[in-house]
Order: C-alpha cells, then sequence, then structure tokens
C-alpha cells in the first residue's frame, strides 16, 4: 500500500470513529461544541492519537487544543483547524483539517522528517454553543474583549462563556495569555472542507487558498405590537414581521445588486409571541454579511437603512446589533506559492482561489504567515449531515501540505 493509499485509510478511520456516538449528542447529525461530554471526548481522541506519536499536548486557558514535538514556544510550522460542529453539522467540517493535521504528524514520522510541528484544533469555530463564530481563535488573537466574555457572550440558557469555561474547569482569567500559543510559529496551513461546489465542478481535487472572505455578523429587531389576530382590523395593526420579511426580500436583491461576490443570508428568523392567533409584536433577523472585496459592509449599510425605512412607514422600531465582524484577509503569498509547488508535484488538478467560508486561519493570519487547502466536498453541501468528501483528497491534501511545510522550513 503506497503512502496515498495508506494516509487516506487512517484518514477514514479517523473521521469515521468522530462521527461515532462518543463524539456527538445527535444521532442525525455530527453536534458537538465547546464544553460538552462528546467535544471532550473528541478532544481525548486527538490527544490520544497524538501522544502516541510522541507529542505534548495541552490547552489553551479556554479549551482550544494544543500538540506539539517541540517545546512551547519553540520554532514550528502550525497545522490544524477546529473539531466543533455546527448544530446540523457533517463529519467533514473542521475535524478533517485537524485529522489532515494528524497525518502530516504521522507522515513526518514514518518518513524521518523530524520537522517542527504545533497542531492547534480551536474551540468554538462554529459558534454552535455560544453564537460566536471563530470564538476560539478570536480570544488567542485578542479580537475580543474581557467584557465580551464575562457579560456580552452567553450560552442559550443566559450562562455566560466566562461561567461556562469555569464550570468546564477551565481559567477563563488566564484568556490573555492564550495568544503565546502562536510563539515561535513560523507559518500555517489549514486545511477544510471547501463548503462549496467549484473543485468539484470543475474536476479539481485540491483548492490552495489565496484569500478568506471577510463578514459582519448581527441581528435587525423589528419591535411592533403583539395584538388579536381575529379582532385588530389590518389598517390598525402594528405588525412586526411585515417589514421585517421586506428586508428579507429586499436583501437577496441588494446583495445581487452589489455584486462582485458579495453574499447576504438571513438565517435566523423569529418572530414573537410567535402565536397563530397573535399579529407578531416582535421579530428577530440575523443576517451575516460576506465577501472578499469588502463590499458586504456597503451591504450592511444600505439593509439597515433600507429595514430602519420600512420600519417608519410602519411604525415598527428598528434597532441593528452587531454580533461581530472580521475583515477580508488576504493570506500569504510564499505559503500560497509553497503549496502551488506542493500541488504541481503530486500532479492532480488544483486550483488557487478564495474562501466564501469564515476559518480560524483568518485570526492566525493576523501573527502568522498563513494559508489553506481545500478539499472538495460532495456537491458543495456542508452544515448538513449529507456533507460528504473523499478520504484520499484528505490524503493528496496531507501530502501536499506536509511538502510546503518542508519546503518553507528549508529542509
Ligand atoms: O460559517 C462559516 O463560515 C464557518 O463554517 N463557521
Ligand atoms: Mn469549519
Ligand atoms: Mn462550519
Amino acid at each position: 500500500m503506497g503512502d496515498r493509499e495508506r494516509s487516506a485509510a487512517r484518514i477514514e478511520h479517523d473521521v469515521q470513529t468522530l462521527a461515532g456516538p462518543d463524539y456527538t449528542a445527535s444521532a442525525d447529525a455530527i453536534c458537538r461544541y465547546a464544553y460538552t461530554d462528546v467535544y471532550r471526548n473528541t478532544l481525548g481522541y486527538f490527544t490520544e492519537r497524538f501522544r502516541e506519536l510522541g507529542y505534548e499536548v495541552w490547552q489553551d486557558p479556554v479549551g482550544t487544543l494544543v500538540a506539539s514535538n517541540r517545546p512551547r514556544g519553540a520554532k514550528a510550522f502550525g497545522i490544524g483547524s477546529h473539531c466543533d460542529s455546527n448544530r446540523n453539522g457533517g463529519k467533514w467540517d473542521g475535524t478533517l483539517g485537524v485529522v489532515v493535521a494528524l497525518e502530516v504528524a504521522r507522515l513526518a514520522k514514518e518518513q524521518g522528517l523530524d520537522l517542527p510541528l504545533r497542531v492547534i484544533s480551536f474551540l468554538e469555530e462554529e459558534g454552535s454553543g455560544f453564537g460566536q463564530m471563530l470564538l476560539g481563535s478570536r480570544i488567542m488573537l485578542q479580537r475580543v474583549t474581557e467584557e465580551d466574555l464575562r457579560e456580552r457572550i452567553h450560552d442559550e440558557d443566559g450562562q455566560s462563556f466566562w461561567e461556562s469555561a469555569c464550570a468546564a474547569g477551565y481559567e477563563p482569567e488566564r484568556w490573555q495569555e492564550s495568544i503565546h500559543e502562536l510563539d515561535g510559529l513560523v507559518g500555517w496551513i489549514e486545511t477544510h472542507i471547501e463548503q462549496g461546489r467549484v473543485l468539484q465542478d470543475t474536476g479539481n481535487r485540491l483548492g490552495v487558498v489565496e484569500a478568506i472572505a471577510g463578514y459582519v455578523h448581527g441581528d435587525l429587531r423589528f419591535a411592533g405590537r403583539a395584538d388579536h389576530a381575529g379582532a385588530t382590523p389590518m389598517g390598525f395593526r402594528v405588525d412586526a414581521a411585515i417589514p421585517g420579511a421586506e428586508t428579507i426580500l429586499e436583501l437577496e436583491r441588494l446583495a445581487r445588486e452589489i455584486g462582485d461576490g458579495v453574499v447576504g443570508t438571513a438565517g435566523e428568523v423569529e418572530t414573537s409571541p410567535s402565536l397563530i392567533n397573535v399579529v407578531p409584536g416582535g421579530m428577530r433577523v440575523s443576517l451575516d454579511l460576506r465577501s472578499v472585496t469588502g463590499g458586504h459592509l456597503e451591504l450592511r449599510d444600505r439593509i439597515v437603512a433600507y429595514a430602519e425605512e420600512r420600519g417608519r412607514a410602519r411604525d415598527v422600531g428598528v434597532t441593528w446589533t452587531e454580533r461581530q465582524r472580521l475583515p477580508e484577509t488576504p493570506l500569504d503569498r510564499a505559503i500560497v506559492e509553497a503549496l502551488v509547488t506542493g500541488a504541481e508535484a503530486a500532479g492532480e488538478p488544483f486550483r488557487v482561489m478564495p474562501s466564501g467560508a469564515a476559518h480560524d486561519t483568518m485570526c492566525v493570519a493576523d501573527r502568522v504567515p498563513s494559508a489553506m487547502v481545500f478539499v472538495p466536498c460532495k456537491d458543495g453541501l456542508s452544515h448538513t449531515p449529507l456533507e460528504d468528501a473523499r478520504p484520499e483528497d484528505g490524503a493528496l491534501a496531507a501530502e501536499v501540505v506536509l511538502a510546503a511545510i518542508a519546503q518553507r522550513l528549508g529542509s
């Protein structure tokens, strides 16, 4: 069996194992996120696999996992991703990146390459626990404040991130030490499924990612009056759902008008009191706005102005609350080129491309020269149990990432 076949078999085993009942809270999808037993089991799985390779394994003060064959802070090349999931997740999103990092570590050892490697699996990339995407890497790069962690960020039961981290046995008071997990890193490569269908539809087996779209996350809240649905004539209503619905339709029109790859999504839509015989007194519409060009900020300004104008027309109050934003992130040319060289040597079709999805690499790139590798996923499906990818493409990614690291380290 050649290296690629052996890697594919090991990647398949790791991914399928981590889709088992000990590692997901749902039998119908992959559902694992910060401070849950299944998430703790997943970190335990990776801890054992890296210790078997002779790596030291630890966690940062809030639960981001780190494994390295060098002392903390020593020169090393970083690889990894996240192993938490969307609440209705698939088995490949994030997890594949940590598994490929494990495979790179295995291949380096088998090939007698004494490469200094540091694997990082970021906490809460999906935001499934606290509604905040990329939370672990934003904590590491200090792109949150202590007030956010103590007060603003909480789970669906209202428990703050801080309280949850303490209850799980972590030390959030030391959160600002997390950034030192990046000390000594001379480069970073994250492997991830594409979560789109460009690679599949263009017959490519790998993507080399040169830029990651920026995003804004936030909520529009519409405040009207919850009247009786039967006794209130149409002309007497202050129905919060009407300007809310108009705004969702306008979001799609505006994103298309601005164009240039700008995307806008209203993924969470809820009315209150959400009863069949009550006129909606309130409505919340979440907005996920993204682009590689910065056009998503124009979309944010225009859609909020539109919502406010439609609210005024009906005496419905409108407020916009931003949850978070990260800027569009160009990636490191030298590492991109090293990945291109590795992909050319591997002899399989690949393409250089941007990422529409957000990734922890957006944060790491703030401090460490970074790039990403994409693996095709079936029909571009992701954030669904239907998500699927090929272990042999993961094996190809591991081979190319290893070659790029060796080249960047001048081995
Ligand atoms: O939504 C995203 O971009 C990522 O998959 N969390
Ligand atoms: Mn992901
Ligand atoms: Mn995801």
